[in-house]
């Protein structure tokens, strides 16, 4: 089989891993995709490296039955403590997240303040905070984990009252930094885009990883001459581990249309 026309492998720890599902269409409408969420298992955001590391390779690992071309890992958490040990094991190319979003936080940022909010375990990892200080070691980086906001979005409470109140008591730490730019650092985020841009204010912009995530899958495929020229449309495909119901009846605020072919594994 052609390569060209393989899929491009993404998985998640849920549902959120959609947001960059839905670049992906947007930037490369040829590609196949095929996704799992680990509905399952999530959140990732409140387990161990050790737990986050060992799920992220049976993901790999399940992605690879289904002839993937590339790997994208759209979970922060699992991008913060797994991408290393995935690239280790498996020889396909691997795109994390955490990167692209550092990259162009640090090409818009005037004041040199950037805010990072992400799961607890992205956060302590510290991996948006030593990328952000290897591109630019001038740049002072604020970090706050807001747990909360991943089971509000897997509610579809995304501009309720609480999230307000949540969202007001989490960023307070943002704007008194006086940060500029912030990075929406977990795949669950930019769903509370409206939310956050209007507890942050008009000034601040927000880095949304999932549009620089697709930006870079592109130029990689692009670079190794496996982009899909072969046909017009993209097929795709989704797994869960488990309730492929819910997952189907929230994907579409994710993805901003209906999914079809979803299997629970
Ligand atoms: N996908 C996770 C992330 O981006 C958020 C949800 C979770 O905690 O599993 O970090």
């Amino acid at each position: 089989m052609d390569k060209r026309k393989c899929a491009i492998g993404v998985f998640d720890s849920g549902l959120g891993g959609l947001t960059v599902v839905k670049e992906i269409m947007k930037q490369l409408p040829n590609e196949n995709i095929v996704y799992f969420g680990d509905t399952a298992r999530v959140p990732y955001g409140t387990k161990s490296k050790e737990a986050i590391v060992r799920f992220s390779k049976e993901n790999v690992s399940f992605l690879l039955k289904h002839n993937v071309k590339m790997i994208v890992v759209a979970c922060n958490s699992s991008s913060s403590f797994a991408l290393s040990s995935l690239r280790k094991k498996f020889s396909l190319p691997i795109v994390g997240v955490i990167e692209p979003g550092a990259k162009k936080a640090c090409a818009v940022t005037k004041n040199k303040k950037i805010g990072v909010i992400a799961t607890s375990a992205t956060i302590q990892s510290q991996k948006y905070f030593q990328m952000i200080k290897k591109i630019s070691k001038r740049v002072t980086v604020r970090s706050q984990a807001c747990p909360l906001f991943v089971p509000l979005a897997e509610e579809g409470w995304f501009s309720q009252k609480p999230t307000y109140g949540i969202a007001k008591e989490y960023l307070s730490v943002m704007i008194k930094s006086k940060i500029d730019t912030l990075i929406l650092g977990c795949t669950h985020y930019p769903l509370f885009k409206k939310v956050i841009g209007s507890v942050m204010g008009k000034k601040v912009f927000l880095v949304d990883s999932a549009k620089e995530v697709a930006r870079e899958v592109k130029d990689i495929l692009k670079k190794m001459d496996l982009e899909n020229s072969l046909s017009n449309e993209g097929r795709y495909q989704f797994f869960v581990s488990d309730k492929p119901q819910h997952f189907k009846d929230l994907a579409k605020r994710f993805l901003g249309c209906p999914i079809k072919n979803i299997k629970k594994v």
